[in-house]
């Protein structure tokens, strides 16, 4: 039977990863997924992780089943992280959350919900937008339309272009707006931006859906929930998508969170009693270790406050790799004005380079970056950077 199957294309981002594993060459660098990096080119697991694994192992006292949502602990730490402590929408109860298995579990929650229960709309990503989302919205039967965001020629936002596109939107269709750190791009809406967008979504009577994957990796944790919270203000209906993966260094054990928020509290519980019909025929109920981990370091203040810095610390050296990236490149004769990667926020820069580049950077120089061009500056380290920039001023030689 297997006979008449055709071969899956590669992913483009996990795939690459499997082929620069594959790669003997020991100067290999890989800029390929969005992963963190020390300056040692190691990914550690947070002292503030070991901390609260140390907690759990002392007191966990049963491997039973969690409920299909997860713990309530969990989804209000979630919700305080999304929408700061004090919130109206925690307090009004308006919020439900959902553990689920990463950010791309959540997303797929997202997407089953939408097409189960908001009928036929389309969901609107932007373009460019991470390479994921298109799969996972298509999986639950969904339509994707682009909306404008990136202009190629000021390596910037087509913020002009973005409204026009979702002017044309039709009321219910949904919105996927990246909470910060636009992933490819970097690039993200500032607080004006973020204003005229909650007002044109509730204008036109859309769904946003928020993937946010990334907080604390442009400016501050509460500082980059600032988007998300001026349409939590404005809009009385949204859908969240979160991912531990990078800010807790969590990537492997897969913890992540769908919150849905209603008009009122009665909404918001029976729009969630069909979320939960959803992840019980996905996966059932959640995998329990991380998302414990994250409760007690999300709870405890001395914890949290520790966890912030460490954060803190990642964005930082990301932010020094910038500076060095463009700096090195112009020491390495590099001509064409980069200085557009020192504004971007996050682990991604869209650095412009072709298709044929990026090719040409993999065969003869072992470095691996997306084929749509986006480089983890995540994967850069004082010790790459050198061999790095050389590749890449042979490439655009
Ligand atoms: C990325 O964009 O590199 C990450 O979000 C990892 C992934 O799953 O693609």
């Amino acid at each position: 039977m297997f006979e008449k199957i055709a071969a899956a294309p590669a992913d483009p981002i996990l795939g690459l990863t499997e082929e620069f594993k594959a790669d003997t060459r020991a100067e290999k660098i890989n800029l390929g997924v969005g992963i963190y990096k020390d300056e040692s080119g190691n990914t550690p697991v947070l002292a503030t992780v070991k901390k609260a694994e140390a907690v759990l192992l002392e007191n966990e006292t049963t491997k039973s089943y969690l409920a299909i949502p997860g713990t309530p602990e969990y989804g209000l730490a979630v919700q305080k992280l999304l929408f700061g402590a004090d919130a109206p929408v925690i307090a009004d109860k308006r919020a439900q959350t959902a553990q689920a298995p990463g950010g791309t579990g959540a997303l797929r929650l997202a997407a089953e919900f939408i097409k189960r229960q908001l009928g036929e709309v389309k969901v609107w990503v932007s373009n460019p937008t991470w390479a994921n989302h298109n799969g996972v919205f298509a999986a639950a039967g969904l339509e994707v339309a682009q909306y404008s965001y990136y202009n190629a020629e000021t390596k910037d936002m087509d913020f002009d272009a973005m409204l026009a596109d979702l002017q044309t939107a039709n009321a219910g269709d949904v919105v996927l707006l990246h909470g910060c750190c636009h992933n490819p791009t970097g690039i993200d809406p500032d607080a004006g931006q973020w204003q005229q967008l909650a007002a044109l979504v509730k204008e036109k009577g859309l769904l946003p859906l928020f993937d946010f994957a990334y907080q604390g990796f442009a400016k501050g944790v509460e500082e980059d929930a600032a988007g998300l919270r001026i349409f939590a203000e404005s809009c009385s209906e949204l859908l969240v998508a979160s991912s531990f993966s990078k800010n807790f260094g969590l990537y492997n054990e897969r913890v992540g969170a769908f919150t849905l928020v209603g008009q009122s509290a009665e909404q918001a519980a029976t729009a969630f009693s069909q979320v939960k019909s959803i992840a019980r025929v996905i996966y059932s109920n959640p995998p329990a270790h991380g998302a414990a981990v994250v409760t007690v370091i999300l709870n405890d203040a001395t914890l949290r406050a520790e966890w912030e810095q460490e954060v803190a610390d990642m964005r930082v050296r990301i932010q020094a790799m910038r500076e060095l990236f463009v700096a090195t490149l112009k020491e390495e004769g590099v001509d064409s004005d980069f200085s557009f990667i020192e504004r971007q926020n996050g682990m991604f820069s869209f650095s412009g380079l072709t298709k044929e580049q990026v090719n040409q950077l993999k065969e003869e120089f072992g470095v691996y970056i997306v084929g749509s061009g986006r480089i983890s500056v995540a994967g850069m380290t004082r010790s790459n950077m050198g061999p790095l920039c050389k590749g890449i001023a042979a490439v655009l030689k």
